[in-house]
């Protein structure tokens, strides 16, 4: 009778992976259940074999039962929503066939294991699986306790053995999957680990990002551990050859590889190929306002310049800002800085040291252009903040970073936004038809202002000469 489930992460297949907790759980269990996924990875079944065998004293009595892993489709032709579809399915045949021989456990079982290869955590279903078991047999009234015991991952392994940490000092690291590679790669994610990848999917990334560093390992933690490193347009053909030779031999290739940036390559996102990032800056004040860039805290005032009267008048619909949502623009402000997307700033009213409204320069399409949009909370209204912190903002998007021309729109009867951009010294250059929606279906006229380096360096010569 089923009374506790437990699920243990051994390692990638050496009984000296396995720790010390995890090593006294396997003593403690009744009956492990295996998957039997075929012939191809029944080397895989036999390692978790030998761990039992190494780690399980010999007076301790148990089973091992090999459950016929349920059929999975070819993955490579899915799109993604198929693919999850799949996965799931098989999921839940997999909780069939396992509930099917608990069902089946004589009185005296009572602990069931699952021997998970590396941990648990890195793309591993089990975790999941042992989840619905339980909820199953709660719903029949049956309560079965469970817990998870850490393993020693394909990632940790393939670190060790480069003698590498994953990440740079204080950077993220990416862990993602082959089929995801692709779509998803950016050296603004860090440091990179790939797994589940049967096709070399690094292969793609050679004529983009050549310089990248690969750090490759196969079959790591067993005796045919094979290693790789090097940069990924120099090795990626010794990679492929002593890939596929080691497939021919064991009829199945587990790798893991790394992919980290140059040091000295500028961290560029694929939005913006060419965008360099904002510089950092400090605070920009003319004694009555200051302008500091956003961080996550700031989301109040983000929300709070969204969702009042004035500024859903001019909106493009009237969705309010949701908590969720501010709380977003705030945290990614940062990121979109590094990333040279956005310059995001808070407007701080000196007199009172509390945050009046934001501004912001988002970057667009032609290299060198930005466009601004700026407004305040309505208790700081009429006072000339925003002008302040306009020219504030554009001087320094104009002098200090490598945007040359600043644009910006309001709604044609949007007068006070225009005498702000007007007072700030950018220039009307256009009205464009019916170019912004409004809340209720229309369209509204857009004016047009633009501010370039030459105009601001020359009016601030002006005003320095008078
Ligand atoms: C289903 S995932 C399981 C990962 C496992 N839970 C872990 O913690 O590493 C299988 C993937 O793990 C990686 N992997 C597992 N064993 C490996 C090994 N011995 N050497 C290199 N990579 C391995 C490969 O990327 C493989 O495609």
């Amino acid at each position: 009778m089923i009374r506790r489930v437990r699920v243990i992460g051994i390692g990638m297949g050496d009984p000296g992976h396995v720790t010390g907790e995890a090593a006294r759980a396997l003593a403690t269990v009744d009956v492990f259940l295996v998957a039997d996924k075929g012939d191809a990875t029944s080397d895989l079944v036999a390692a978790r074999q030998a761990v039992c065998d190494a780690l399980i004293p010999e007076g301790h009595a148990y089973r091992v039962v090999e459950v016929t892993d349920p059929r999975r489709g070819p993955d490579a032709e899915r799109d993604a929503a198929a693919y999850d579809r799949g996965v799931r399915d098989w999921h839940a045949a997999r909780v069939d066939a396992y509930a099917d021989v608990i069902d089946g456990l004589t009185g005296g079982e009572t602990t069931v294991g699952f021997l998970v290869w590396g941990d648990p955590a890195f793309y591993d279903s089990t975790i999941r699986v042992v989840d619905a078991l339980v909820e199953r047999y709660a719903s029949r009234g049956v309560a079965v306790e469970h817990d998870v015991i850490a393993g020693i991952s394909a990632p940790q392994l393939l670190a060790a053995r480069h003698r590498i940490p994953l990440n740079r000092i204080g950077a993220p690291i990416h862990v993602t999957t082959g089929r995801r590679l692709l779509d998803e790669y950016d050296p603004g994610l860090g440091d990179v680990v790939v797994m589940l990848d049967g096709h070399l999917a690094c292969a793609g990334l050679v004529d983009a990002h050549p310089d990248l560093e690969l750090f490759w390992g196969a079959y790591l933690g067993s005796p045919e551990e094979l290693l790789v490193r090097g940069r990924l347009a120099d090795v990626l053909e010794e990679v492929r050859e002593v890939r596929s030779q080691a497939r021919e031999r064991h009829g199945w290739v587990m790798d893991t590889y790394l992919l980290r940036r140059p040091l000295d390559e500028p961290v560029r996102s694929h939005v913006g190929a060419s965008a360099p990032p904002f510089p950092e800056v400090g605070e920009l004040s003319d004694g009555v306002v200051t302008v500091r860039p956003l961080v996550a805290a700031d989301w109040p005032v983000v929300q709070g310049e969204h969702n009042n009267a004035e500024s859903l008048r001019w909106a493009f619909d009237d969705e309010r800002l949701s908590d969720p949502a501010a709380r977003r623009i705030a945290a990614g402000a940062a990121r979109e800085w590094r990333r040279g997307l956005a310059a995001r700033f808070l407007i701080v009213d000196v007199a009172s040291g509390a945050g009046a409204g934001v501004i912001g320069v988002i970057r667009m399409g032609p290299p060198g252009t930005g466009l601004v949009g700026y407004g305040v909370l309505p208790e700081f209204s009429g006072r000339g903040l925003t002008t302040r912190a306009l020219r504030l903002v554009s001087q320094w998007a104009l002098s200090e970073t490598d945007l040359a021309r600043l644009e910006l729109g309001h709604k044609a009867d949007n007068v006070a936004s225009g005498r702000v951009a007007a007072k700030a010294g950018f220039r009307a250059e256009a009205r464009l038809s019916n170019r912004l929606p409004n809340a209720d279906g229309t369209r509204s006229d857009e004016i047009y202002f633009s501010l370039t380096r030459e105009a601001a360096t020359s009016a601030g010569e002006d005003d320095a000469s008078t």
